[in-house]
């Protein structure tokens, strides 16, 4: 390690990436170009110099820098002062991670599954050695919000935040809503760009959005991670009858995760959402993601950019490598930063996590009936027996070409009711001989008329 024995700063850091797949080859590419740029901003220099990875990734010129197969040889690597783990899952990273805090170092990770499942305990860990563990990447990607949430935003008491915050996912929907393409052949297409997880039903499931949101809502209200606790729904069932009928009314569909602080507790949920089309955060669209935040001083704030890829990503990794250097002073492993790892110095554990059933919403709901006298009454009727309010509603002539047997498509937007209630009613028309199908639900959000 070199000394700058004038400032008494140490003048290098070194760097050690696990995982040379796409967010750490991009990491790696990302620190060899903007070299100088970095170290005019730190006045001080980050060094890669040690990769781990199953085998030699020939897209990147590592000449010069050790390189393992054995992720653990990083963590034990007396040279590396700060581990970057970009390899996803749960093991080896868990291990990987608290073997390097472990050894003194700080921790750099894109893993959102694991700060989301195990960010408890690693966090514990990392405070009792006194070292960083750090994640803006593992949240909207190129997106500074765990920085917004944690400093910008520090004054507030945060009311609610909504995002989209998969981009696979977004870029499935919009596809779909703008050029009509299926679902699959998009999926696809979001591979083979290096957008979806591994396992692509974490994207279209709600689970990667889930890891997200699960980690902004501690940040935002200062609870410990309970993702087990999040509501999760995925875009598979939405189909491009529902797009259109949206659009018709004047919304988009985009999978949300919303987080928000109500007097009976916090809703963390995440599904498929309409949204007036007059809102920016509905026009987001293809591989981006954008994070709508309220705070009781500063309103409403939005925050938009690419939720994934690997520059996008490398952005915020080395952005917190650059926060680590920061808050060192001469000894590179004994200062663990002035920003709590959830943002609060003291967690709450009063506050609970509300049941999807005890929330309260309005719904967009599409029911397929027999074209007979009668049908739309009792539907009206049923409706109204649960306190339901209709507030849009669309009935299309059967489709001739069907001949007799044709069913007509209803699609009512209704107004505020609880997710219980919803389910009783939804129950009582499913159960009308004239309702054909089950019934399609989709949550509306209006933001409480807030701006974004
Ligand atoms: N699969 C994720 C997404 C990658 O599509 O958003 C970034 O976390």
């Amino acid at each position: 390690m070199k000394q700058d024995s004038s400032a008494g700063l140490k003048d290098q850091f070194n760097i050690g990436i696990c995982g040379m797949g796409t967010v750490g080859g991009g990491t790696f590419t990302l620190l060899q170009d903007n070299q100088t740029e970095i170290t005019r901003r730190l006045g001080r220099s980050l060094k890669v110099s040690h990769v781990a990875s199953r085998r030699q990734n020939p897209l990147y010129d590592t000449e010069g820098v050790r390189f393992s197969t054995d992720v653990f040889a990083v963590a034990d690597d007396p040279e590396v002062d700060i581990l970057v783990e970009v390899l996803g899952g749960t093991e080896p990273a868990l291990s990987l991670i608290m073997r390097a805090i472990e050894n003194g170092k700080h921790v750099v990770t894109a893993n959102k599954a694991l700060i989301a499942v195990h960010g408890n305990a690693i966090f514990a860990a990392a405070k009792r050695k006194g070292v960083t563990v750090a994640y803006e990447s593992a949240v909207a990607g190129g997106i500074p919000i765990i920085k917004a949430l944690r400093e910008g935003l520090a004054a507030n008491s945060i009311q609610w935040l909504a995002g989209i915050i998969n981009g696979t996912g977004n870029f499935i929907l919009t596809e779909m809503a703008e050029k009509g393409r299926s679902f699959a052949e998009v999926l696809k297409e979001a591979q083979a760009l290096g957008y979806a997880e591994a396992d692509p039903t974490f994207d279209v499931e709600g689970i990667d959005a889930a890891h997200k949101l699960t980690i902004l809502a501690s940040n935002a209200f200062g609870i410990s991670l309970q993702f087990d606790k999040v509501y999760t729904e995925g875009i598979s069932k939405v189909t491009t009858e529902d797009v259109n009928y949206a659009a018709e009314l004047g919304y988009r569909i985009k999978h949300l995760g919303i987080t928000r602080m109500t007097d009976k507790g916090i809703e963390m949920r995440v599904h498929p959402t309409l949204i007036s089309d007059r809102r920016l955060i509905a026009n987001v669209n293809g591989v981006m993601n954008a994070v709508v935040v309220k705070g009781d001083s500063v309103g409403s704030t939005l925050y938009y950019g690419a939720g994934a890829g690997a520059k996008a990503t490398a952005s915020s990794v080395v952005a917190d490598l650059i926060d680590i250097v920061r808050s060192c002073g001469s000894e590179a492993r004994s200062n663990s930063g002035n920003v709590p790892s959830l943002a609060f110095d003291s967690l709450r554990s009063d506050i609970p996590i509300l049941k999807i059933e005890d929330i309260e919403c309005e719904f967009y709901l599409r029911l397929s009936v027999q074209d007979k006298i009668g049908v739309m009454a009792q539907i009206s009727r049923l409706l109204t027996d649960h306190g339901i309010n209709i507030e849009a509603l669309i009935q299309k002539e059967p489709d001739a070409s069907q001949g007799g047997d044709a069913f007509v498509p209803i699609v009512i937007v209704t107004g505020r009711v609880l997710e219980s209630q919803m389910n009783k009613a939804i129950a009582a028309m499913e159960a009308l001989e004239q309702v054909v199908e089950k019934i399609t639900r989709i949550r509306i959000e209006q933001f409480d008329g807030e701006g974004n």
